[in-house]
C-alpha cells in the first residue's frame, strides 16, 4: 500500500448482493493481518435503492470509517453517480460496462477506470445473481485480495443455498478474475500479502454484544424483532439455549421487557435488545423496574428517527428518551459504547451494573456500529470480571427493601424459606408492603437515587485523550468517539492544541469531570448525529459549560475530516 490504509467502497442496488461482497472483502482483509472497519448503509426496502459498503483496512489501528474510498466498485448506474463527486486523481474505479445500465461517460481527470462487464458475464452465465461475484473475482486480481479467503466465504455463505447457487458464484468469480486479467494495471493500490494473524476475530457491532451479553453470563433474553438489533436476538438464540439458558421472541416490547423484569425477578440474569421505537413502548415498565428495584439490562441501537423514521440509518438520538424517557422520578443508568470491541466490554459491564445496583441499566448502540465489523482480539473470558446481585444471607428478617449503608437492599430469590415479600409497583416500605406515607416515599426515593449516585464515583474516569491546555476540547460519545480519536490525532499532528473527552457513563452525569476537562479548554465542541445537540444539551443544563454545538443528521456518520474543518474554522 502506498499510505498507511486502503479503503474500498462497494455501491449498488439493495439486493444485488453489495453486502455480501463488502462481507467477503472485509474477511480477506483481516486475513491479511490489516485492521478492518467497516460501514455499510441501505435502505429500507429488501430490494432497489442504493447500498453501500465501506471497508477500511490498514497496517495501523484505525478507529472509524474513513474520508472516502481509495477504490470504488459500482454495479449499477446511481451508485455511480452518487459516488462521482468523491473521485479524485489517483481513485480507481472498477464498474459494469458494457452491458450494463450506464454509459460513464469521460472519468474526472486522474481517475484510473477498470471497466468490467459484470451483468453481461452474470447473464452469459445464464445466472445474473452471479453479477457481484464476477465484481469481486476482477477485484480480486486488480488489489491483490486474498483468493482463497475470498472464496472460502463465498462457499461457506452460497454452499447453504445448494450446489446449483455455489457452482455459479464460483463461475461467476473465475470469470471476473479473467476479464481483468486482461486490464492493466494502472493504480497504486494493493492489499498486503496475507499473514493469518492470530487471536483476532471479525465481527460485527450485533454479535459483539450478544457475544459480550453470553459472555457475561446472561441466563434470560426476550426480545421483539426490529431494524437495526435483530441481530443480537439471532446471536443469542444461537448461543444462549447451548448453555441451557432461556430466549423467547415476544409479540411485541411490552412483552419483551415485562418478561426480563419477571425474570430478573426469578433470580435471573436478563435482557432484552431494542430500538427507539421499542425502548419507548418498554418506558413504563423500565418505571416498573426502577420502583421493584429488579436489575434489567436494555440495549437500545439507535436508528434515525422519530417515528419509524430511517429504520435502516445512523443517528444519535434516543440519549433524551434513554435518560428522562420514564414518568415519575425513576433511576436508571445510561451507557453508550464507541466501538465494535467495546460493544463486547460494555455489554458485560451493563449486565454487571444491573445486578450490582438492582436498577435498569440501558445501553446505546447505534445503526453505524450495528452492522460495522471490525477485527478485535478474541475476547479471553478470564479477563472479565462477572457481578451477580447481593443475596439474601438468610439470616434475621428478610426486607426487601431494606435500608442499608449503601442503599442496595440483598434480593431473596422467590420461594427462599422466610423470604416472603410483596412484590408491587406501588410504593412501599422497607418489607415491600405498599406504604403512601410522604415520609416513606420520600426516604425510598433518596435510597434509589443515593444508590446510584455512588456510581459517579466508582465507575472508572472518563477517557482524556491529550494532555495540558487545549484550544478546543471535543466531547463526545458512541461510535462519534472514533472519528473524533482520528481528527484529534490529525490535529495534533499538525501542531494544533486540540483533546478529546469521550464518555461511557452517559447518566448519571460524571459532572466534576466534564467541569475539569472544560478548565484545560478555551472552547468546547460537542459534535453528535442528531439535529438537537441531546448531549451538548446536558452538557448545558448540568455543567456550567458553554458547548458549541455540531449536529448532523443525514443517516450517514462523521467523517473525521469534517471535525478537523470545524475544529480549524473555531481555532
Ligand atoms: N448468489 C446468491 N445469493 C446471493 C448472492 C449471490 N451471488 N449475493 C447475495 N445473495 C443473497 C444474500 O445471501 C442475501 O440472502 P440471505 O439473506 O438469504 O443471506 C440476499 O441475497 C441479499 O444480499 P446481501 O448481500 O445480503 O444484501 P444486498 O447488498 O443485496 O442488500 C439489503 C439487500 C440488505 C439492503 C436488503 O435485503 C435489506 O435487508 N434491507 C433492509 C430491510 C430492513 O431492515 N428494513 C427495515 C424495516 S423497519
Amino acid at each position: 500500500m502506498a499510505k498507511r490504509d486502503l479503503i474500498i467502497r462497494i455501491g449498488g442496488e439493495g439486493g444485488e448482493g453489495v453486502i455480501s461482497s463488502g462481507d467477503f472483502i472485509a474477511a480477506a482483509c483481516a486475513r491479511a493481518g490489516l485492521d478492518v472497519y467497516t460501514f455499510k448503509t441501505f435502505p429500507a426496502e429488501i430490494k432497489g435503492g442504493y447500498a453501500m459498503y465501506q471497508v477500511r483496512a490498514s497496517a495501523e489501528r484505525v478507529y472509524n470509517q474513513g474520508d472516502t474510498f481509495d477504490v470504488l466498485c459500482v454495479f449499477n448506474g446511481e451508485a455511480f453517480e452518487v459516488n462521482k463527486s468523491q473521485m479524485r486523481p489517483g481513485t480507481a474505479v472498477v464498474y459494469d460496462y458494457p452491458g450494463g445500465d450506464f454509459e460513464p461517460g469521460e472519468l474526472p481527470p486522474g481517475v484510473f477506470g477498470y471497466p468490467i462487464p459484470m451483468t453481461q458475464a452474470a447473464k452469459d452465465m445464464k445466472s445474473i445473481r452471479s453479477k457481484n461475484m464476477v465484481a469481486l473475482g476482477a477485484l480480486s486480481v486488480l488489489f491483490n485480495i486474498h483468493e482463497s479467503t475470498l472464496v472460502g466465504a463465498l462457499t461457506k455463505k452460497f454452499g447453504k443455498k445448494g450446489k446449483e447457487v455455489l457452482d455459479f458464484n464460483l463461475q461467476g468469480f473465475a470469470k471476473g478474475k479473467e476479464l481483468a486479467a486482461k486490464l492493466t494495471k494502472q493504480d497504486p493500490w494493493r492489499l498486503a500479502d496475507v499473514q493469518d494473524p492470530k487471536d483476532i476475530i471479525v465481527i460485527a457491532g450485533n454479535d459483539a454484544v450478544g457475544l459480550g451479553a453470553v459472555m457475561g453470563g446472561l441466563e434470560f433474553f426476550s426480545a421483539y424483532p426490529i431494524t437495526p438489533a435483530t441481530e443480537i436476538a439471532k446471536y443469542v438464540a444461537t448461543h444462549l439455549p447451548k448453555r441451557g439458558n432461556h430466549l423467547i421472541q415476544a409479540e411485541d416490547e411490552i412483552a419483551s421487557i415485562s418478561q426480563v423484569i419477571g425474570a430478573s425477578y426469578a433470580g435471573l440474569k436478563s435482557m432484552t435488545a431494542t430500538s427507539g421505537p421499542g425502548l419507548a413502548l418498554m418506558s413504563e415498565m423500565l418505571g416498573m423496574a426502577s420502583m421493584s428495584e429488579t436489575p434489567v439490562m436494555v440495549v437500545d441501537v439507535q436508528r434515525g428517527g422519530p417515528s419509524t423514521g430511517l429504520p435502516t440509518k445512523h443517528e444519535q438520538s434516543d440519549l433524551f428518551l434513554a435518560i428522562h424517557g420514564a414518568h415519575g422520578d425513576a433511576p436508571r443508568v445510561v451507557l453508550s459504547v464507541e466501538d465494535v470491541h467495546d460493544c463486547v466490554d460494555m455489554t458485560i459491564e451493563a449486565l454487571n451494573l444491573a445486578e450490582e445496583y438492582q436498577c435498569p441499566v440501558i445501553l446505546l448502540s447505534d445503526g453505524s456500529l450495528a452492522f460495522s465489523t471490525q477485527t478485535i482480539p478474541a475476547p479471553k473470558p478470564a479477563s472479565y470480571t462477572i457481578v451477580n446481585r447481593r443475596r439474601w444471607d438468610g439470616q434475621g428478617t428478610y426486607k426487601r427493601y431494606e435500608f442499608t449503608p449503601d442503599h442496595i437492599s440483598p434480593m431473596a430469590d422467590p420461594g427462599t424459606p422466610n423470604a416472603m415479600h410483596i412484590a408491587t409497583g406501588l410504593e412501599h416500605g422497607e418489607t415491600g408492603a405498599p406504604n403512601w406515607r410522604p415520609e416513606n416515599h420520600w426516604a425510598m426515593h433518596e435510597k434509589r437515587f443515593n444508590k446510584l449516585n455512588r456510581i459517579v464515583d466508582t465507575y472508572r474516569p472518563t477517557e482524556i485523550d491529550g494532555s495540558g491546555d487545549a484550544d478546543v476540547g471535543v466531547i463526545t460519545w458512541g461510535s462519534t468517539i472514533g472519528v473524533v480519536r482520528e481528527a484529534v490525532q490529525r490535529l495534533r499532528a499538525e501542531g494544533l492544541k486540540v483533546k478529546g473527552f469521550y464518555p461511557k457513563l452517559m447518566w448519571p452525569m460524571p459532572v466534576q469531570q466534564y467541569e475539569a476537562f472544560a478548565a484545560t479548554c478555551k472552547k468546547i465542541l460537542v459534535p453528535e448525529v442528531n439535529y438537537q445537540g441531546q448531549l451538548a444539551h446536558f452538557i448545558r443544563a448540568e455543567t456550567s459549560i458553554k458547548p458549541i454545538r455540531f449536529n448532523i443528521c443525514g443517516g450517514l456518520p462523521f467523517t473525521p475530516a469534517m471535525i478537523v474543518a470545524k475544529v480549524k474554522e473555531l481555532i
